[in-house]
């Protein structure tokens, strides 16, 4: 095989091996110079476009000076093609470093995370039993809300839109308030916002009973930063939380996922909550709460936080 073959077989099948290739410091290249392992014990080929010098132990007496940023194979193409349509004065000398990976190295970014935690793993303790009792209590009472459910033809009951002060009205809501602020703090921490000498602040916080039948279609919560909620009743074979990718708007002519594809690549994910548990996502996620197939009232506090002004 020619060398001209060589580059045209490695050029072509780093496009189709899984082995991936790291070129550093190369623009044009015409021989294999030498070969060994790198720090981490991956084998490289060196290569040059000069006939290389050696010392009396078979070396390369010119060191090889590595510059950081690898390129990727299809950069590397591009080059020689200019370089070849440039060929009529000579090359400097160049070296690249082709390192052979056992493995493709694949990397997740612009992740989307979810929180998930016990309402009371930061206390004050709200009991379950007390807080559904006030749930039921403060809809009975609220005939606005009640109004506004049937007029927007809410299945069940939501105090979203007619009571803002739960925390001043029911002492129960206040500990819920507290416990919610410290799982929020937790979750910034984890997402490393930097949010200077502002913090993230309740905006709203509300009710929702939803029967048997009842459901609540995607949605997302503009203008917020955290939302989330904590689930007061859960009844077995309710709706779990059906939360959607991102970028599935995005997606178009892409193939779907697989039906067992690994859960951070599925487009939609179930989340099932019990009980006293609190999730917390990013106000921008799309989400929505399927029919609740329970007989039973499928009982949740929902909630928004906003970054505070200064
Ligand atoms: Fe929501």
């Amino acid at each position: 095989m020619c060398l001209g073959h060589l580059v045209a077989w490695w050029v072509m099948s780093a496009r189709t091996n899984p082995y991936s290739l790291r070129i550093r410091r190369c623009r044009y290249i015409r021989g294999i110079r030498g070969e060994g392992k790198g720090k981490m014990g991956r084998p490289y080929f060196i290569m040059s476009n000069r006939t290389p010098r050696l010392n009396r132990r078979g070396e390369a007496k010119r060191p090889l000076r590595r510059r950081d940023g690898p390129c990727q194979i299809a950069g590397l193409a591009a080059m020689l093609r200019q370089r070849s349509a440039q060929s009529s004065h000579p090359l400097p000398l160049m070296h690249a470093r082709v390192y052979h990976h056992p493995m493709s190295q694949i990397e997740s970014l612009f992740v989307t995370r979810i929180y998930r935690a016990e309402l009371n793993e930061f206390g004050p303790g709200v009991d379950p039993d007390e807080l559904e009792a006030s749930c039921y209590g403060i809809a009975e009472d609220d005939e606005a809300g009640q109004d506004w459910c049937e007029e927007n033809g809410y299945p069940g009951y939501t105090s979203y839109a007619s009571l803002t002060d739960l925390g001043w009205r029911s002492p129960i809501f206040a500990d819920v308030i507290k416990a919610l602020d410290a799982h929020v703090a937790a979750f910034a921490e984890d997402l490393e916002f930097d949010l200077a000498d502002r913090k993230l602040e309740l905006e709203d916080l509300w009710i929702n009973i939803l029967p048997e039948g009842g459901m609540h279609s995607s949605h997302l919560h503009p203008h917020s930063v955290i939302s989330g909620t904590t689930y007061v009743s859960m009844p077995e074979g309710t709706s779990s939380l059906k939360l959607e990718d991102p970028r599935s708007g995005r997606l178009m002519a892409a193939p779907p996922r697989k039906k067992d594809a690994r859960r951070d690549l599925q487009t939609f994910v179930y989340m099932e909550p019990k009980v006293g548990d609190v999730l917390l996502w990013e106000s921008w996620l799309r989400h929505e709460v399927p029919m609740n197939m329970a007989e039973d009232d499928r009982v949740s506090v929902s909630f928004n936080y906003k970054w505070a002004a200064e």
